[in-house]
């Protein structure tokens, strides 16, 4: 079992800075990633949230119990030294995802925590960003 982790603002898509995200909405991208995943035959469980904390919860309670994550840490990519150490903890094979390209975009936005545990980092790509890291959890994980 994977575990898909959006953070804030994300809810917001279709709606927020529609020249960077584009007009699909969280529904769409929460339909995209399940259709994916019947299609490579992988087991999902996606989750969204505005707050640090409860990110910082799921990755916890991950432990042991799942096979991989893909998060996307959204604002809290550039400041979250908590997700990091939660990712550290919880010690799981993890791909960030970036809808947007971080690097082509503002200076704050260039550094991320995330990158200094993830295994892979996909940007730029929008919602095929999250195919692509279900296709290479699919590839190298580890089953429990
Ligand atoms: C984002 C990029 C972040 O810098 C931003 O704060 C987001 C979304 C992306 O998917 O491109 O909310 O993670």
């Amino acid at each position: 079992m994977f575990l898909v982790i959006n953070g804030p603002n994300l809810n917001m898509l279709g709606i927020r800075e529609r020249e960077v995200y584009g007009n699909k909405t969280y529904k769409d991208l929460v339909k995209y990633i399940k259709e994916c995943a019947k299609e490579l035959g992988a087991k999902v469980k996606i989750l969204q949230s505005n707050y640090e904390g409860q990110i910082v919860e799921w990755i916890q309670k991950a432990y042991g119990r799942i096979d991989g994550i893909i998060i996307n840490p959204a604002a809290y990519t550039h400041t979250s030294v908590a997700i990091l150490d939660a990712l550290k903890a919880a010690h799981i094979k993890t791909v960030e995802v970036h809808l947007s390209d971080i690097n082509q975009r503002e200076e704050f936005r260039k550094f991320s925590y995330a990158s200094l545990y993830a295994e892979k980092t996909i940007m730029g790509k929008g919602f095929e960003g999250y195919k692509e890291a279900l296709e290479y959890l699919m590839e190298n994980y580890y089953e429990r």
